[in-house]
């Protein structure tokens, strides 16, 4: 039997230096698709170099844009030359947030086919509210043969009311707002950072978008978008997960170039865990001096805790002296993790969304295998914990959403590599 890819993490190194925060995931690729409803062409900064970014310049470019991409530089998209409105299967499938190309298409050409997006291991994650929200646009959206068929002789403005909050479906609904007829007004919006930072990139072309971060958000569609050059904030998500690895194994991290009024959820729990949290305008310092708390977590819409920190902090939870109670209020099955990490010692009770983590001394590495971006996340946190070497397979996952995560833990001082498949 070939050995697959995996990652193998030698534990117990206190993490210890200073590390920069690249740009954030989950803002590049709503930005990156918003660069179509540009009437000139964009240069973007801070990107991150990661599969889904790549994954959308290859989406851009067959949809007939100039795309100039230098990894960690800038990336320069003119959108003029792109007459496509259809996104393959193949390409579909390659990132879950393919479902952008939708508002971004309506709004640029009011034609856009792509495929449903795959379900994740965390849940069923339907997008109803998606095309709910194109509809009330004047829309037709059908699907058909796995795909989502979306067209309109024009699209008005209206105001759309979320039965549920949701990111993905606030950020489509403003991509297919920003250049409709009239105005459009979102209620129950998403307020996440990457939700202002769509914003603020629209309203440096010229768009009128209002109230992004709030609960309400009003967008005037306008006919002409100019040129921007524009640079995405720092990903909130890495931000988290390297200050709950600075913690797990008791070390003291500079994580630079973060925002930290976007960590407060997760700095007020390290803080309650007895871990030392400090802030600074661009940066946060995180020190342990050993002994963690137990602490319990309940994820919520931001500015709660939020549910991508729930996995790495339910990781770091395993060893906190006493109980610990981990709530998932907004995926229906995002605890799997806990089952491999069950396999290094820790003494976990999943029940349904809820997991009762008893603290345990110590954690020892094994063979484990991530399901997910942010399982393996909370795999390298349990990695680095552990005594002895932990072999982490379908590393992959890992890659969708963390720049070099090896090269910056290493850099730490953490003992990790990744070995090929064979
Ligand atoms: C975004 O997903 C993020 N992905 C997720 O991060 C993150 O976990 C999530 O927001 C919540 O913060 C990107 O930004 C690319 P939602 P999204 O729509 O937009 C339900 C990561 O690890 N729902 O806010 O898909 C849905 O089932 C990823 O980086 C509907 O019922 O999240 C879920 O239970 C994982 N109908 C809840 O709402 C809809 O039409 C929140 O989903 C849409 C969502």
């Amino acid at each position: 039997m070939p050995t697959k890819e995996r990652m193998l993490i030698t534990g117990g190194n206190p993490l210890e230096g200073e590390v920069r925060v690249s740009g954030g995931k989950n803002t590049a690729v709503a930005v990156i698709p918003a660069t179509l409803l540009c009437d000139e062409p964009c240069t973007i900064e801070n990107l991150p170099d990661i599969a889904d970014v790549h994954a959308l310049v290859d989406i851009l470019r067959a949809l007939g844009a100039k795309v100039d991409y230098v990894p960690n530089m800038f990336m320069t998209v003119d959108p003029r030359p792109a007459e496509g409105w259809q996104v393959s299967y193949r390409d579909s499938q390659r990132l879950r947030a393919s479902y952008y190309l939708l508002g971004a298409l309506l709004g640029r050409r009011q034609q856009a086919e792509v495929y449903l997006p795959g379900g994740c291991a965390i849940g069923s994650r339907p997008i109803d509210q998606h095309l709910k929200g194109f509809a009330a646009l004047g829309a037709e959206v059908e699907q058909l043969g796995g795909r989502i068929v979306a067209r309109a002789p024009e699209l008005i403005g209206s105001d759309v009311f979320f039965d549920v909050v949701t990111v993905g479906g606030t950020i489509n609904v403003m991509l297919a707002a920003a250049k409709a007829r009239g105005t459009t007004i979102i209620y129950n919006a998403a307020k996440e950072p990457h939700i202002v930072d769509l914003a603020n990139f629209l309203n440096s072309m010229g768009a009128k978008i209002k109230g992004a971060g709030t609960d309400v958000i009003r967008i005037r569609g306008m006919q002409y978008l100019h040129k921007a050059n524009y640079a995405v904030i720092p990903d909130q998500i890495e931000t988290g997960t390297l200050m709950i690895a600075a913690a797990a194994t008791h070390g003291d991290v500079v994580i630079n170039g973060c925002i930290p009024t976007h960590m407060e959820a997760l700095s007020a729990k390290l803080l309650e865990m007895g871990v030392r949290v400090t802030d600074s305008d661009d940066a946060i310092r995180v020190r342990s001096n050993g002994v963690h708390r137990a602490v319990n977590i309940k994820t919520q819409v931001y500015p709660g805790f939020p549910t991508d920190l729930q996995q790495p902090m339910s990781a770091l939870l395993t060893t906190a002296k006493g109980t610990s109670i981990v709530q998932e209020t907004i995926y229906e099955s995002r605890l799997k993790h806990l089952d491999e990490i069950r396999r290094m010692g820790a003494q976990v009770r999943v029940m349904d969304r809820t997991a009762i983590i008893e603290g345990v001394t110590d954690l020892y590495g094994a063979p484990i295998t991530a399901t997910d971006l942010r399982a393996g996340a909370a795999l390298v946190v349990a990695g680095l914990m552990a005594k002895g070497v932990t072999e982490i397979y379908e590393p992959h996952y890992i890659d969708r959403g963390y720049e070099h995560i090896e090269d910056k833990l290493r850099s730490l001082g953490a003992v990790i590599s990744r070995e090929k498949g064979e």
